[in-house]
């Protein structure tokens, strides 16, 4: 593909930032009001409403444009039939096989892969319902009642995201606990409550060579072996991996190992058998109607026009407020306890798939990326960070999350939280005026000259970009659409970036360093490092004992 910012429809957009830099988004809602009706749009479940940005039908179809010349349609089609989209890897990127329905086809390593697919769904099927019904028990013969997700990273992010997200539906006789930190604090904190002979572990982990993961896998089994035995650990450790090898060699018999394939990218992989946390905690019907709303997004995604396709217009307008208005971060604000997750899964989702600088021909791209995805459930963040959104320097457009249908019966927070988050999207786009501000304190009774010496700091620039992502209600169905909205958002911008989403290069080296310095650690030895680490790790040596 040519230069990115030497394409036609890039220039095109560069123009009509020079045209729309000093207007405003109140402004622009002043001389068309009637863009609400075009600048926005309904996929499943899902109401877009990207009309408090700073663009107009005109930008719309040049980003529109800019995404056909770089071949977005023919990359979504590469997807979905299984070509070896993940380049540097050489494998498909295949998470939308894990939520096709069995009547489906999906070639990849030269078979039917939605076959395999089902397979382990109804491998899952049974495990979850024999623990459901008491039918598998621990070694006493008693329920299992807890389960800890042992896993980091996508063996976990999704995961945790999804069975807070689905609190309401979880069933009364699990609980469930995740361990992802390889800092022992948060698995000794879990093990503290919990009876070795009702509690089932789950090892999560693609590769199974994950350090912390091994790590806090290893400890869990030692605690167990204080209680049970070695004959025992096959009712209380099961496996989710690629890897049946590692899994047999840790000791979990590969009948309880449930399988994912390569073409599953660990950020990507809550539906796989990664799930199966999920689908315990809340039943796996409930699983399945997570599977099925992702899947009606990926025949969205498929099958709708660019222009009226719910994760290229979210990409478009991400791509428009960090590549041409020069975002360097994007706040994703849930106005849902139970999404509190959200923020940090798409962290890993956003970041870790296109933090990236290297384009398919090996040079370096001379433009943005992926910008720093963080945020908060509202409306706890209004009391801490909001303040820098609407008066800081820096500018951060954000989405919203809005679910209108909560699922208790106390109307008047529900009510509340709405109007928050509502609200925000109003303030921030509308901002105060130095006038406006002035006027306020008149009334307030202020004196004048007080008022016109507090002015400045009492108004809000405004013009801050949202999107609101409007949801009805926090179902199974509707999260699948949400987070699969997500997912493909991703990658559509990873295709205009013309970087590769689906690896992971830039986490190997910390890793690697790591491995050297534990090495270095255990031998006390202190010289294979530059000044300051050698001297970090000698500090260490010191202060441990
Ligand atoms: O952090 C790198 C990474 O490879 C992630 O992509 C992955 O989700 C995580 O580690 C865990 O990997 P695994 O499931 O193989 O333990």
């Amino acid at each position: 593909m040519n230069d990115l910012t030497q394409l036609p429809e890039w220039k095109k957009l560069e123009s009509h930032h020079e045209r729309v830099r000093g207007n405003s988004i109140c402004n622009m809602f002043d001389e068309d009001p009637g863009r609400i009706k075009y600048l926005c749009l309904e996929a499943g479940n899902i109401f877009l409403d990207y009309s408090k940005n700073l663009l107009d039908s005109a930008i719309m179809a040049e980003l529109v444009n800019l995404a056909r010349t770089c071949q977005v349609p023919q990359n979504i089609s590469a997807m979905f039939t299984g070509q070896k989209i993940n380049f540097t890897e050489n494998r498909p990127a295949l998470h939308i096989a894990l939520r096709a329905p069995s009547n489906e086809t999906i070639q990849a390593e030269g078979h039917n892969i939605i076959d395999d697919v089902h397979h382990v769904l109804h491998k899952m099927e049974h495990f979850v319902n024999s623990i459901e019904t008491g039918h598998w028990t621990g070694f006493t013969g008693e329920r299992i009642t807890d389960i800890v997700n042992i896993g980091i990273g996508g063996s976990d992010l999704g995961p945790v995201m999804a069975v807070e997200a689905l609190k309401p539906y979880h069933s009364t006789k699990i609980r469930s606990h995740f361990v992802s930190n390889v800092d022992a604090c948060q698995l000794l904190d879990i093990l503290s409550n919990l009876d070795p002979s009702k509690t089932l572990f789950i090892i999560a982990s693609k590769t199974f060579t994950t350090q912390e993961t091994l790590a806090n896998a290893h400890s869990a089994r030692d605690w167990f072996l204080k209680t049970g035995n070695k004959k025992n650990i096959a009712q209380h450790f099961v496996a989710v991996s690629t890897n049946a090898e590692a899994v047999s060699a840790f000791g979990i018999n590969t009948d309880n190992m449930f399988e994912f394939w390569d073409w599953v990218g660990g950020r990507y992989s809550l539906w796989s058998a990664i799930g199966l946390s999920i689908a315990l905690a809340v039943g796996m019907s409930n699983f399945r109607a997570m599977l099925k709303g992702a899947h009606n997004l990926d025949v969205h995604f498929r099958t709708a026009s660019l222009e009226s396709n719910l994760p290229v217009i979210l990409a478009l307008v991400g791509i428009w407020n960090c590549n041409f208005l020069g975002a360097e971060n994007i706040a994703v604000l849930p106005y849902s306890e139970h999404l509190s997750h959200l923020p940090a899964y798409l962290q890993q989702l956003e970041m870790e798939s296109n933090g990236k600088r290297t384009k398919q021909t090996g040079e370096y791209v001379n433009y943005n990326t992926c910008p720093i995805i963080w945020g908060q459930a509202g409306t706890n963040g209004q009391h801490a960070f909001y303040q820098l959104i609407h008066q800081g320097t820096r500018f951060t457009p954000a989405d919203f999350i809005l679910v209108a249908r909560a699922p208790h019966t106390l109307e008047k927070h529900q009510d509340m939280l709405v109007a928050n988050g509502i609200a925000q999207t109003e303030a921030l786009m509308r901002g105060r005026t130095l006038q406006e501000a002035q006027t306020l304190m008149l009334k307030e009774g202020l004196d004048p000259k007080e008022a016109e010496r507090l002015a400045p700091h009492r108004t809000f620039p405004g013009n801050h970009p949202t999107n609101t992502l409007f949801l009805p209600e926090l179902t199974p169905e509707i999260l699948g659409e949400l987070i699969a909205t997500y997912e493909h958002k991703v990658f559509v911008q990873g295709i205009i970036w013309g970087i590769n989403s689906f690896d992971q290069w830039g986490v190997e080296l910390g890793k690697k360093l790591a491995g050297q310095i534990l090495s270095d650690i255990s031998s006390q030895n202190t010289k294979n490092h530059d000044p300051s680490t050698s001297s970090l790790i000698s500090r260490y040596l010191k202060l441990r004992n």
